[in-house]
């Protein structure tokens, strides 16, 4: 790593003499900055440091050092702020990210201005809304969604399931329930609305139980049965943010500190792909395919997926209409075509596609 050169070391000192810490791993004096600020907030929360400056300054430097090792920050503070829900943030699982923040809400705002336009719409449903979160991770979009929806004060209700591979993942997505429970950010009856269960997605083997996996087993068995069809729950919307990084963008194109900090199998699909998915489709798609049969299998009427950007996109897009789906794209705030949506056609959910009426669109 290039050492910092000495004039901007004693602009930044003057400062304040921890902030050239904080300048190695970002090189971005606005962020390191922004870094001491959190990192101080943190240091004044702690009741056992209250009596002591001497203390805080020696646990605010030690955090310092951390941050300067590449350590995210939201690992060192515990959190990470996901629009309006904090996630708890470990090795065990990626740090959610802002495109993801924009996906869910500009979903969230969708199906508000869009859908549940009205009151007749919501009472029409005749049952609960339902949500399938592949690849949950810590559970941010799950969340989010959940949060979203309790504000909508649906008449019957809905109900989110977040599925991922990882225990270390499903340990902080079930803290973070907990801890939004806590905050009073989500209500009690989130236990019962919002779920979480370990299970890989891309090995659907046989069931023993008449379903198609363990994985669409759980799934059934997640969401309640009072509009069976052919003994399974429709699932509304499936949300994905799989891995999508290819081997070789893992190495090029991430940060050091998402190598050192973030576990590998959330960004990369691993070597060996199932069965059912053709040689022609390359490792960092493998996830989509296969996510959109758990779609098909549960009559989704809509799938959001979050891609790597243009050209994922659009093969992406392309895999959805070979398998019958009308599709979109949304751009992000840095105008790259991060999101694919699905929706069937008979499905009436054509708006999906339009700019949000609350300004998180950046079409
Ligand atoms: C890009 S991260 C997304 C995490 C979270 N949804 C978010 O948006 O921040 C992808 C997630 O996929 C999970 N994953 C990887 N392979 C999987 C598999 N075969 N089945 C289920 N989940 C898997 C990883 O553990 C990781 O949590």
């Amino acid at each position: 790593m290039p050492r910092i050169s000495r004039g901007i070391a004693s602009y930044l000192r003057k400062k304040n003499k921890l902030l050239p810490l904080l300048y190695r791993d970002s090189r971005i004096p606005e962020l390191a900055e922004f870094d001491l600020r959190s990192l101080k907030e943190h240091v004044l929360q702690r009741e056992d440091l209250k009596n002591s400056p001497r203390r805080q300054f020696i646990y605010l430097k030690s955090l310092c050092e951390r941050r300067a090792r590449a350590e995210p920050l939201e690992h060192i503070l515990g959190t990470a702020c996901f629009y309006d829900v904090e996630i708890l943030s470990g090795r065990g699982a990626l740090i959610p990210r802002t495109e993801t923040e924009s996906m869910v809400m500009r979903l969230c705002d969708d199906l508000k201005n869009y859908y549940f336009v009205n009151g007749s719409r919501r009472n029409n449903m005749g049952k609960k809304f339902r949500i399938l979160d592949l690849c949950t991770g810590s559970g941010p979009i799950a969340l989010l969604i959940a949060k979203q929806l309790y504000d909508l004060n649906l008449p019957y209700g809905f109900q989110v399931l977040g599925v991922d591979i990882s225990e270390p993942a499903l340990k902080l997505a079930r803290g973070s329930l907990e801890h939004n429970i806590r905050s009073g950010a989500l209500p009690e009856e989130a236990r019962r609305d919002v779920g979480f269960s370990q299970g890989n997605v891309l090995s659907p083997k046989e069931s023993l139980h008449g379903g198609k996996s363990d994985v669409h087993d759980d799934i059934t068995s997640f969401f309640t049965h009072e509009d069976r069809t052919n003994n399974k729950p429709i699932v509304d919307v499936v949300v994905a943010n799989p891995p999508y990084v290819s081997a070789s963008g893992y190495w090029e194109d991430t940060d050091r500190s998402v190598r050192l900090y973030e576990p590998e199998i959330a960004l990369v699909p691993p070597e060996e792909r199932p069965k059912s998915i053709q040689d022609d489709i390359l490792r960092e798609d493998v996830f989509y395919p296969t996510i959109e049969e758990y779609a098909a299998y549960f009559e989704s009427k809509a799938v959001v997926f979050e891609t790597g950007g243009d050209k994922q996109s659009n093969r992406i897009k392309s895999m959805l209409e070979n398998r019958g789906w009308e599709t979109g794209t949304w751009k992000d705030f840095r105008g790259i075509h991060r999101n694919v949506v699905g929706w069937r056609k008979e499905s009436g959910w054509n708006w999906l596609p339009l700019p949000s009426k609350d300004g998180i669109s950046y079409d």
